[in-house]
């Protein structure tokens, strides 16, 4: 796989974490260490936080995005945001289907498939997220698992905006528990997403999809899991709020 035809992206969730005026204290700290950086270098921050982390990270490399957003444009959906809200404000990303939505919040496959033909038609990048449970795995039916939620987001998705998905592999049982995928299995789903990704569109398409992996990604594990040739970069939870270990890992990002 060449990785020359396709981005790099590193990308922060913050999740249900930082305050305005914390938040503006993280992405000054995380804006020089990154300026040099060789990828795409992205913090999806909690929607109160975002006006302040546009402004904070504004004129540097750092874009901002959102964690969800509702598929609706606007309505009676009380707590919720739409992605019309969100890219008035100017927030061009948004994380959709990310495992806590879908464990916590009611998520499905059908819900995420709404909230992404939402975001893309909002002209929003969107990091969706698929990946397996930790019974899933044990019981051989990861390929299957991911393979479903991959295309069943994907339906109605046209090649034409497929520069703007990325899609992360974040195996449930990795993410926050300290416990991540091995180098071999993060490649070899990534990979089987690109396959599926080629099955839908053709080998250019998937050949310039980012495809990135999550879960207990950190300074001392990144560049092993980055050097994967079908892994195109990383979302990344509790490291994205250490200002070091988050640089640490963009900089081990392969570009090319
Ligand atoms: P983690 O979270 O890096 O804390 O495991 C990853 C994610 O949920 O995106």
């Amino acid at each position: 796989m060449n990785k020359s035809l396709r981005k790099a992206v590193i990308a922060g969730n913050w999740k249900m974490n930082k305050t305005p005026a914390e938040a503006k204290e993280l992405i000054e700290a995380i804006k020089p260490l990154v300026k040099d950086a060789d990828c795409g270098v992205l913090c999806c921050v909690p929607y109160v936080d975002l006006q302040t982390a546009l402004d904070a990270a504004a004129g540097s490399n750092i874009e901002i995005g959102a964690e969800n957003c509702h598929w609706e444009e606007s309505g009676a959906f009380t707590g919720e945001i739409s992605a019309k809200m969100l890219t008035s404000m100017g927030v061009k990303y948004v994380i959709i289907g990310h495992s806590e939505r879908r464990t916590y919040f009611g998520d499905t496959d059908v819900t995420v498939q709404k909230r992404m033909r939402a975001a893309l038609n909002a002209g929003m990048t969107v990091i969706l997220c698929v990946g397996e449970y930790l019974e899933q795995r044990e019981q051989g039916v990861t390929a299957e698992v991911v393979s479903s939620q991959t295309k069943i987001a994907l339906q109605g998705v046209d090649a034409s905006e497929l520069d703007r998905v990325i899609i992360a592999y974040e195996p449930v049982w990795a993410i926050g528990t300290g416990r991540t995928a091995t180098a071999d299995q993060a490649g070899e789903v990534c990979g089987l997403i690109r396959s599926v990704v080629e099955g839908l569109y053709g080998k250019e398409k998937a050949d310039a999809m980012t495809i990135q992996y999550g879960g207990s990604m950190n300074a001392k594990n990144a560049a092993e899991l980055l050097a994967q040739p079908d892994v195109d970069g990383g979302l990344i939870g509790g490291a994205s709020l250490k200002p070091a270990d988050f640089a640490e890992i963009v900089k081990a990002a392969v570009n090319g």
